[in-house]
């Protein structure tokens, strides 16, 4: 389905989020807010009803905080439609890709997407942290459609979004990504090149790593670690809560792309943070990272 050709391309109403996990679900929510009409799809009926209850909750958090009238919960509710099949992002305009950090199985969904969404000028997006644009674009027959959007976590609350081109996108994709994102979702846009981090996680995961070397080492405990940012710095949170907040995993993860990338032992995952993943200790998600959520 196209719309009518106009000298203008339209605005993105129709848009399909891959993946509902805590960063899926935060981008599906910040679209359906701002009116869109979301599909968002999950691997299987399970993991799409865990999709919805992490969305529901958001929305309960935001109600019970006064960001969100019972109205606009009702609306937000009704522009969202959860599937397991993959065809249905058939007529959207924009699909942002929103599943674990690994690349295989990323660049099969922009296979199995390009040969699905049928615009032309559908956007494939990826929320990808650290891997390469250009590896996802070539896995299509439009990589000038292709381009990264990175949000920040939690979704709905933070407003920075990364914006990152591959060699091959278009200006006009970028051009149309940066309005997607500035004009229909009130982010702030700022712009990476294709390489592994981008700007935010070529800071932020170092400072990470640091901290889990400082505390493996016993130089000094997670809580006075945190608390130093925290109350040294002014920092909402200091670094091993926020990895927690991210999960390990995506952590260690993206410590691994830009190891892979730039061969700096800055960016290599201490063995702690390996050993944690490894054991399921994955923060927040599973209820332990570096502190006790269970309770
Ligand atoms: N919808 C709308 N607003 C919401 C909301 C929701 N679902 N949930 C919370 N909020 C609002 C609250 O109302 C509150 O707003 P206010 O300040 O105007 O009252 C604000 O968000 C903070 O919420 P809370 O009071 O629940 O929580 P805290 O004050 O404890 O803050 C936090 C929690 C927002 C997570 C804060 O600690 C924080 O910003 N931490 C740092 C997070 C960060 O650095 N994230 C980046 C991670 S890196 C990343 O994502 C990239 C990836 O590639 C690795």
């Amino acid at each position: 389905m196209t719309d009518t050709a106009t000298s203008a391309p339209p605005s993105i109403e129709r848009v399909g989020v891959i993946g509902c996990g805590q960063m899926g679900a935060g981008i599906a929510e910040v679209c359906a807010r701002a009116g869109m009409d979301v599909v968002v799809h999950e691997v299987d009926a399970a993991s799409a009803e865990r999709g919805r209850t992490r969305l529901l909750g958001s929305f309960d958090k935001a109600v019970a905080r006064n960001k969100m009238t019972e109205e606009e919960r009702e609306t937000t509710v009704s522009n969202l439609t959860f599937t397991t099949d993959l065809a249905d992002m058939a007529d959207r305009r924009m699909v942002i890709e929103a599943i674990i950090e690994d690349e295989a199985m990323k660049t099969d969904v922009f296979t199995r997407l390009d040969g699905i969404v049928t615009a032309d000028d559908a956007i494939l997006a990826s929320n990808t942290s650290s891997i390469p644009i250009m590896k996802l674009g070539i896995a299509t027959q439009r990589p000038e459609n292709v381009v990264g959007i990175h949000f920040f976590n939690p979704v709905p609350v933070l407003k920075l979004v990364e914006l990152v081109t591959s060699l091959m996108t278009s200006k006009e994709t970028v051009a149309r990504s940066e309005r997607f994102a500035e004009d229909a979702l009130s982010k702030v846009v700022i712009r990476s090149k294709d390489r592994a981090g981008f700007v935010v996680n070529a800071l932020l995961i170092p400072y990470i790593l640091s901290a889990i070397r400082m505390m493996e080492s016993g130089f000094a405990t997670a809580e006075d670690i945190d608390n130093g940012m925290v109350e040294g710095c002014n920092h909402p949170m200091g670094p091993l809560a926020l990895a927690d907040l991210i999960g390990l995993d995506t952590t260690a993860a993206v410590a691994e792309s830009m190891y892979s990338e730039f061969k700096e032992p800055l960016y290599a995952s201490p063995a702690m943070l390996s050993r944690m993943v490894e054991a399921g200790l994955l923060g927040r998600k599973t209820g332990r990272g570096f502190y006790d959520y269970s309770h």
